[in-house]
């Protein structure tokens, strides 16, 4: 359970708060407009919580990386019609007009700042700049769960100048990865995919101290396959990472977590929509194949595994299911997450954009809107964005 003093533990009424949101929201390359809005809705609760509760509302994200200079204008008009009322907009943040917009809101009014990495202040946590922010706001609640992980002056170096605490979303989000990952209903079921044993070794490694059982999968899967002698083909494989996969599955026999790696798997010459495909075992790959997605066994294990869990908590895809020829494990496994009784956790990233692909979203227990700040979650780190938040 979060320990913050959440938005509802402070006196808002007639306040300035300056609300950090994570509006980095992605949009489509043809139309430009935004295509998915979870995270602006995911805000909304702490927002119209402050409109009713009579504060001035000034909200700050980021969007994109520091250099790119993306504009949060169209998040601004999007909120505006989720809100059914206007939300002013400042091209600035460091600039006497935005200063004028702030002085002139009323309460129950909303103002949304330009992108925060438009100054590169931002990322280097500098204190004047946070300063500056701060200047703004009588209180800061930090509702960007999807920034947690970054100690940035909006997300970290604000909580030295003001009263600060959690919204309603942050307190969503560790409520339902922590409950998921330290207080399980048992057994609990953790899958893990991805491309890279690198990338997941630390979460593999903190998965192991709490599950009861771990299903590895996604490309990843070949660089354990080879550290247990088998033929890969042209699959994705870590050759630097071959001991770390022999030490994780020496780590599960000693803790006695089952893990399970896929035994058969669809290979293919090419990863496109056209290839000519055919499954084979995990560990018999030929020459010029490489493994793009598990196979029908390998389903009928995971599933099995799924029906007999209490709590899952998915993190990383089985396949490459952007295609969609390789895209069948990954919503067969989606699928039957969906319809187990299990308490089921999407750690966010790619396997929270599977399970929107599959519009499946709504039948899990809770997807997160974090990709790096649940990982790291999951991989037992502490998150700056929240450590700084006043406790209870
Ligand atoms: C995300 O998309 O995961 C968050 O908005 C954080 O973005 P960042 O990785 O660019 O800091």
């Amino acid at each position: 359970m979060l320990n913050k003093k959440s938005v509802e533990d402070i006196d808002v009424n007639g306040k300035r708060v300056l609300v950090r949101c994570d509006f980095n929201v992605p949009f489509d390359k043809v139309t430009g407009e935004i295509s998915s809005d979870k995270r602006i809705v995911e805000s909304l609760k702490t927002i119209n919580y402050l409109i009713d509760n009579n504060a001035k509302v000034i909200l700050c994200s980021h969007i994109g990386k520091t250099g790119q200079n993306k504009s949060l204008e169209k998040v601004a008009k999007r909120l505006s019609e989720l809100l059914r009322k206007n939300v002013a907009f400042a091209k600035e943040i460091v600039s006497n007009e935005t200063k004028d917009m702030v002085d002139e809101l009323k309460c129950g009014e909303v103002l949304l700042l330009e992108n925060t990495r438009m100054y590169e202040e931002e990322e280097k946590n500098d204190l004047e700049f946070a300063k500056k922010l701060a200047s703004f706001a009588d209180i800061f609640v930090n509702d960007a769960f999807g920034s947690a992980h970054r100690a940035h002056a909006s997300t970290e170096g604000v909580t030295h100048f003001l009263p600060s605490v959690c919204g309603f979303l942050i307190k969503k989000e560790i409520d339902a990865l922590d409950g998921g990952i330290n207080n399980p209903k048992r057994p609990l079921l953790a899958i893990v995919g991805g491309s890279k044993v690198s990338s997941k070794i630390d979460v593999l490694n903190n998965l192991l101290d709490k599950v009861d059982t771990l299903i590895i999968g996604g490309a990843m899967t070949y660089t354990f396959v080879k550290a247990q002698g088998g033929r890969i083909g042209n699959s994705l494989c870590e050759d630097d990472k071959l001991q770390v996969a022999a030490d994780i599955l020496n780590k599960g026999l000693e803790k006695e977590v089952r893990i399970l790696l896929p035994v058969d798997n669809v290979v293919a010459k090419e990863m496109t929509e056209e290839a000519e495909t055919m499954v084979t075992n995990v560990n018999e790959v030929p020459e010029g194949y490489m493994g793009l997605d598990i196979g029908p066994k390998t389903i009928e294990l995971f599933k099995q595994e799924i029906e007999v869990a209490n709590t899952i908590v998915w993190n990383g895809p089985v396949g490459v299911f952007e295609v969609n020829k390789f895209a069948t494990g990954t919503k067969e496994i989606a699928t039957a997450m969906a319809n187990s009784n299990a308490v089921t956790i999407i750690g966010g990233g790619d396997s929270a954009a599977a399970v929107e692909k599959f519009g499946l979203e709504d039948k899990m227990s809770h997807v997160s809107t974090g990709g790096g700040a649940s990982l790291e979650f999951m991989e037992g780190k502490s998150l700056p964005g929240i450590e700084a938040l006043e406790d209870k």
